[in-house]
């Protein structure tokens, strides 16, 4: 029998079945109207963003990557959470500022931005992380055209990357960020240009659960900011200093020492030099905030046995749910935290493999796991499923379609 990932802290049982912020996960699917359902709870959101709040310094904002989850009510729920929104594209804008979010509190990272995402972008007044120099001349002509001071800064591709990380965004040559050696000449360029300089975004990486990893790259991107500066000639308005907080999904994955990450923290910003006394300091986080939140919920439509191996065939998969099938990213398949959900505090009596309903050998949420004996009808949950699950996922895939979501 292969292992199945740590089931998150704050989900319990109601008459034997998953509970979900206190409603069973039958009343949550009833209420959606059908399978597959994704379902965000708000009170482990909450929840987060309070235990954050309590371990980072107070002089360090929380941001949220969109990318992470970009769910209409999620992000209406956190405009009164967090303090700012990390988007990576024009779609992501649109998204956001139908949620009503004021665009004073966004920023755009990511390669390839568009012309008409810039002009959108400096348009309602967003920050641009630059990407390169090639794009802070488009973003500069374009607000000349337009007659508005953009908002700019730039995107610092760092020599190091975060040690761990289950991605690398730094450390070497990237597609992300402008080389920090390049970094001083393209802000003179820009603070010539007469534009809004807001400072450095610098991400070194993401899914990271080692705190002294993540502490040592804070120091680092910390001391990076503060010698780019220098050789600006300039205080720093503004560095974010990424993220890359991670969440267990893992057997054997040990969650995230928060305290530890903050304490940290705190002793750099109590050493900054002169070009930083007066900085702003950010963290953008992503899964962190919103992915142990979050559960799939599938049904079983068939239950067969195929040379003595047990399989549960769900009306899910893949293509809801591709990171946990491990098509994305993971180097060696494991297991997510997965349970039977109409029977979550039945023991394990079996071994069996949950499948989706994809004709492809890829599509696997559990593969040789130990379940209670689950039957046709029966729902099936796949837990750390509020971070790039739907909008990470091919729904459209064989013509499935999306799933349903809902935040509770
Ligand atoms: C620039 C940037 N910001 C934020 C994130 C979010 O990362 P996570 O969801 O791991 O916090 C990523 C992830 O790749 C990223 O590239």
């Amino acid at each position: 029998m292969k292992p199945l990932g740590p089931i998150p802290a704050g989900y319990g049982a109601i008459d034997g079945e998953l509970a979900i912020a206190g409603r069973k996960a039958s009343e949550l699917v009833e209420l959606a109207g059908r399978t597959p359902l994704f379902v965000y709870s708000r009170e482990l959101v909450e929840q987060r963003v309070a235990e954050l709040r309590a371990a980072l310094p107070a002089r360090v904002a929380l941001h949220y990557a969109v990318k992470a989850n970009p769910h209409a009510p999620l992000l209406a729920a956190m405009t009164g959470l967090v303090d700012g929104f990390d988007i990576a594209s024009g779609g992501e804008l649109e998204m956001i500022r139908a949620a009503g979010i004021n665009p004073a509190r966004i920023s755009f990272a990511g390669p390839g931005k568009r012309d008409a995402e810039l002009e959108a972008a400096i348009a309602a007044g967003v920050t641009l992380n630059l990407e390169s120099e090639g794009e802070a001349a488009r973003a500069l002509a374009i607000a000349d055209r337009l007659g508005v001071v953009p908002k700019l800064a730039v995107r610092v591709n760092p020599d190091f990357d975060l040690k761990g990380s289950g991605m690398k965004m730094g450390g070497g040559a990237k597609p992300f960020g402008v080389d920090a050696e390049r970094v001083p000449a393209l802000v003179g360029t820009i603070l010539a240009a007469g534009a809004d300089w807001q400072g450095f975004h610098i991400f070194a990486g993401s899914q990271a659960l080692d705190a002294a990893a993540i502490a040592d790259t804070q120091a680092q991107t910390i001391a990076l900011a503060a010698r780019l500066s220098r050789e600006v000639g300039q205080p720093l308005p503004k560095c974010n200093l990424g993220g890359g907080f991670g969440i267990p999904y893992f057997p054997g994955d040990i969650p995230l020492d928060l305290a530890s990450v903050g304490a940290a923290l705190g002793e750099r910003l109590a050493q900054l030099p002169a070009e930083l006394a007066e900085t702003r300091f950010c963290i953008e986080l992503g899964r962190y905030l919103v992915g142990e939140a979050g559960v799939y919920l599938t049904r079983i439509v068939d239950r067969k046995v195929s040379h003595g191996e047990t399989y549960l065939v769900t009306d899910g998969g893949l293509h809801h749910q591709l990171a946990a099938s491990g098509n994305f990213g993971t180097v060696v398949r494991r297991n997510y935290p997965v349970a039977i959900a109409s029977r979550f505090d039945a023991p394990v009596e079996e071994e069996a493999s949950v499948v989706g309903c994809l004709c492809t050998p890829l599509d696997r949420l559990a593969d040789k796991a130990g379940f209670p004996r689950a039957e046709v009808g029966d729902l099936v949950a796949v837990f750390c499923a509020g971070a790039y699950g739907a909008s990470a996922s091919p729904a459209m895939f064989l013509g499935q379609g999306p799933a349903a979501e809902l935040l509770v």
